[in-house]
């Protein structure tokens, strides 16, 4: 019979010696396996009388059981020691700084569509979306453009090749077909405003065929022009942080509003360089009017109850004005180094209280 004592030894060195627990289970298997050493142990019990057969399976028993112990042992450091050594290779050091190069941040279409979200918000306007590619009804003849209306074709507009109710599908002209969805979908008092792309087929220097908007739209009972001149002299003043910043009313036209007025606020062009501000000079900034009753009545809204005002904006033109920005094109470059220098932080929320910009 073998040596106990000797085979006992042989397999704590070999469990102890397994470096990981494939060698672990290796162990385990040419001990305890079917054909392993304690296993075969087991089987010459049969051939020994029944005295000495009593002691030895006591013994043979004792072994195995110290063995299993021992893997056990074994197996719980090697899987702790696993993990350790898992979590040391894999350890990220969450308080290293961002690496400057790799650093983005806020386009400033992003940013100032934000900041009109802002003061519109702090002036109890919800936002509201609609889709890019529009129904001609919804961006023309609901808005009081009907088919052979001049202003279709001063909007450069881009069919599509489907089609809904035998007329051509448009990408949307301006963000107004929003103020029709609005008003057939909500009940009056409504006060949204609408940020969003707008296309149109012109490419120069100063249009983009893919631009932004932020629209206005207000229908209760009681507003008036003096409402539309209070909100959007506010919006002006804030939006460019400037107090006593001119704001002007010109008369104006648009199908879907009547009266109509385009906004203009005051600057001066005095030593080459464009200044926002008290000046002798003017920049149209916003078109807006009194909603169209035709318009509240193509919507299923009595005109004789409700009423209100709309406007409608450019965001390129007011990131420009606002943050300098001298060319047109360069917002849709994608170039890193443009972005770096009129990006904003991603934490720099813009709010009414806290604004950056003076
Ligand atoms: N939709 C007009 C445009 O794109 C702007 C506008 C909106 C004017 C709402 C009046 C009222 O030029």
């Amino acid at each position: 019979m073998q040596d106990l004592e000797a085979l006992k030894s042989e397999l704590t060195a070999a469990i102890d010696g397994a470096g990981d627990l494939d060698a672990l289970e290796a162990v385990r298997v040419a001990a305890l396996g079917r054909k392993g050493s304690v296993t075969g142990l087991m089987k010459t019990l049969g051939q020994l009388d029944a005295d000495e057969r009593k002691a030895a399976g006591r013994a043979f028993n004792a072994l195995k059981d110290e063995i299993a112990e021992a893997l056990e042992a074994r197996r719980t450091a090697l899987s702790a020691s696993g993990l350790d050594a898992r979590l040391a290779e894999e350890k990220i050091d969450v308080t290293l700084p961002v690496r400057p190069e790799r650093r983005g941040c806020v386009h400033p279409i992003s940013q100032t569509i934000d900041e009109v979200i802002a003061i519109f918000g702090e002036m109890g306007f919800t936002v509201a979306e609609g889709p890019d590619i529009e129904e001609d009804w919804y961006n023309f003849t609901a808005l009081n453009i009907p088919q052979d209306h001049p202003a279709r074709q001063e909007h450069d507009t881009f069919y599509i090749n489907a089609e809904k109710e035998g007329r051509r599908m448009v990408l949307r002209t301006h963000t107004s077909p929003v103020q029709i969805r609005t008003m057939q979908s909500q009940k009056p008092p409504i006060r949204i405003i609408v940020p969003g792309r707008t296309y149109r087929s012109d490419h120069d220097a100063t249009h983009s065929p893919m631009f932004h908007q932020v629209e206005g739209l207000v229908v209760d009972e009681t507003s008036h022009m003096g409402h539309l001149k209070g909100c959007l002299m506010e919006f002006c003043r804030a939006f460019f942080g400037i107090d006593d910043l001119p704001v002007r009313f010109r008369p104006s036209y648009f199908p879907f509003t009547e009266p109509s007025a385009e906004v203009d606020i005051g600057c001066t062009r005095e030593g080459g360089g464009l200044k926002i501000g008290a000046g002798d000079d003017w920049l149209e900034i916003l078109g807006s009017g009194m909603v169209n009753p035709a318009v509240l009545e193509n919507c299923g809204i009595d005109s004789a109850k409700y009423q209100g005002f709309a406007f409608g904006m450019g965001v390129e033109r007011l990131a420009m004005l606002k943050y300098g920005i001298p060319d047109l094109r360069t917002f849709y470059d994608s170039d890193i180094r443009w972005l770096k220098h009129f990006g904003f932080a991603p934490l720099d929320v813009p709010s009414l209280l806290g604004r950056t910009v003076g």
